[in-house]
């Protein structure tokens, strides 16, 4: 019997949740919150918190690590240095995808990811599933009992030639979400626009990076995001439209709620903090390092996100951490070679800068909330993808995950960074904040300079049935009113 009633006290810190801010000490034991208060016994490990904020540890819920791409292409962070770059920037559980092949199954899918996660990873991770080839096995066996074990959200894809799914597919597998209780993430792009688009400017010679931007104009992604809501409104099924851009997509999603439907959205780092013009404003190649759809836009979109950010037309804010070196042979400089657009691997990194720049950016310069920042980089992914309140939340019995912030000037460098990609799209860029200190379960893996922690200590989440989603996985009522005018059709 230990002579302390908890392993670790954090004391004095000013604790935000979701809902409130307070200053208390936070009791530790075998890795869980077990107190919350004032003046607590001394723990075995005392940390420090006074004057500083305390938040929960973030949680990525859209991030790459080790996903297989068609060869010469790979990532560069694999579940051991994506998931120490996480932690370090004060995410402490991560949702990565297991991502089927088109002809594979996705079971197959999933022991595999398994084996690139397993023993490596330094945080706590579940799976996302990606669905690119809805066949009847794997609707009517395979998911239900992946969801069953503990995979309950996967992506559907309107773009991309190995992954999409036509609108008959993602309506087999909205169906298969709603009758398990299971959350579908869409990737809304016209994908048939983007090819027509794409051929006319590789016929006129214009390949230059810049020109992704041109091939997916706001139209594409707000004609997917229609399509995609009218989808789930058939099926009667919340969806969670990812990696939202800007203005255009954003509105749909305002018209299908105020028309009673149950849309989610999710945004990323780079439509607050890049525009299309990163791409390049000349043919000059080193705008590759922004290529990733949907594009960035410009500086008014910058500021419609953040209105969505604040007024609660965002549920998640995730990284959408995809780790593609610029130079080397795998990734969007190959062996030198200027490649045209389409050929760019398709994503930014950014699992390690999320949190700070949102912190920094949105709290300190007085855009969004302490509480929306924790609801929006911990509690929300966390609830959305059924690992609340284990996950996400500082409250008794959940996981000591821990954020303490350090409020300083600091100015991003890749150099700093401990991802395995050779840049990161915000070199430069000047920041008010840094997590000073990250704790997973209880123990301290970032002291604000160095990874202290345990490696590879990472856990396999099974995930729970989102909270998002209606209370019974049968219930059909209540029906969209505006332009179902009967209940939803019932199949057996
Ligand atoms: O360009 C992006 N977003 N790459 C990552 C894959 C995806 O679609 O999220
Ligand atoms: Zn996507
Ligand atoms: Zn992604």
């Amino acid at each position: 019997m230990s002579a302390y009633t908890y392993d670790v006290v954090v004391r004095g810190g000013t604790v935000a949740t979701a809902s409130d801010v307070f200053v208390a000490d936070i009791g530790i034991r075998d890795g869980k919150i077990v107190q919350l208060g004032l003046d607590l016994m001394p723990g075995r490990r005392e940390v420090d918190a006074s004057g500083r904020v305390v938040t929960p540890g973030g949680v990525d819920a859209h991030c790459h690590l080790d996903q297989p791409s068609p060869p010469p292409v790979r990532m560069a962070d694999d579940f051991d240095s994506g998931t120490l770059s996480a932690v370090c920037g004060g995410t402490t559980t991560v949702i990565p995808f297991a991502a089927q092949q088109k002809g594979a199954s996705l079971e197959a899918a999933v022991q595999d990811y398994h084996q690139r996660a397993d023993g490596k990873a330094h945080v706590d991770y579940a799976f996302h599933l990606i669905v690119s080839d809805p066949t009847d096995t794997v609707l009517t066996n395979e998911l239900p009992d992946l969801i069953q074990r503990g995979y309950t959200s996967f992506k559907v894809y309107m773009t991309y030639d190995d992954l999409k799914l036509d609108d008959g597919q993602i309506l087999d597998v909205l169906d298969i979400a709603k009758r398990h209780g299971a959350i579908a993430m869409v990737h809304a792009e016209n994908s048939d626009c983007i090819e027509w688009l794409t051929k006319r400017l590789e016929a006129s010679g214009m390949t230059a990076p810049r020109f992704h931007a041109h091939s997916r104009p706001m139209l594409v992604e707000r004609e997917a995001t229609h399509r995609a809501m009218a989808l789930s409104e058939l099926i009667d099924v919340p969806i969670l439209i990812v990696h939202v851009s800007g203005r255009e997509a954003i509105e749909q999603i305002r018209w299908g709620r105020a028309h009673g439907l149950n849309i989610f959205a999710e945004t990323c780092p780079q439509y607050l903090f890049l525009t299309a013009e990163d791409l390049g404003i000349d043919d000059s190649y080193v705008g590759a390092k922004c290529v990733c759809s949907p594009p960035p836009r410009d500086k008014a979109n910058q500021q419609v996100i953040w209105d969505g950010l604040k007024d609660g037309l965002f549920t998640v804010f995730s990284s959408d951490h995809a780790p593609y070196k610029f130079d080397g042979s795998e990734g969007k400089h190959p062996n030198g070679q200027q490649v045209a657009f389409r050929h760019i691997p398709n994503g930014i990194p950014g699992i390690e800068t999320r949190m700070a720049l949102l912190y920094s950016e949105g709290v300190l310069s007085g855009r969004i909330s302490l509480e929306k920042f924790v609801e929006l980089t911990a509690t929300g992914p966390a609830k959305t993808y059924g690992l609340h309140p284990r996950k996400g939340a500082i409250c008794i019995g959940a996981d000591a995950d821990l954020v303490i912030w350090d409020e300083r000037d600091l100015v991003i460098t890749n150099s700093a960074l401990h991802h395995q990609v050779d840049y990161t799209p915000y070199e430069g860029m000047k920041l008010k904040a840094w997590p000073g200190c990250t704790l997973l379960r209880g123990e301290l893996m970032w002291d604000g300079k160095s990874f202290v922690g345990p490696r590879h200590g990472g856990q396999f989440l099974p995930a729970g049935r989102p909270s998002i989603l209606p209370r019974a996985a049968r219930d059909t009522s209540p029906a969209h009113p505006h332009s179902l005018s009967t209940k939803p059709l019932e199949f057996p």
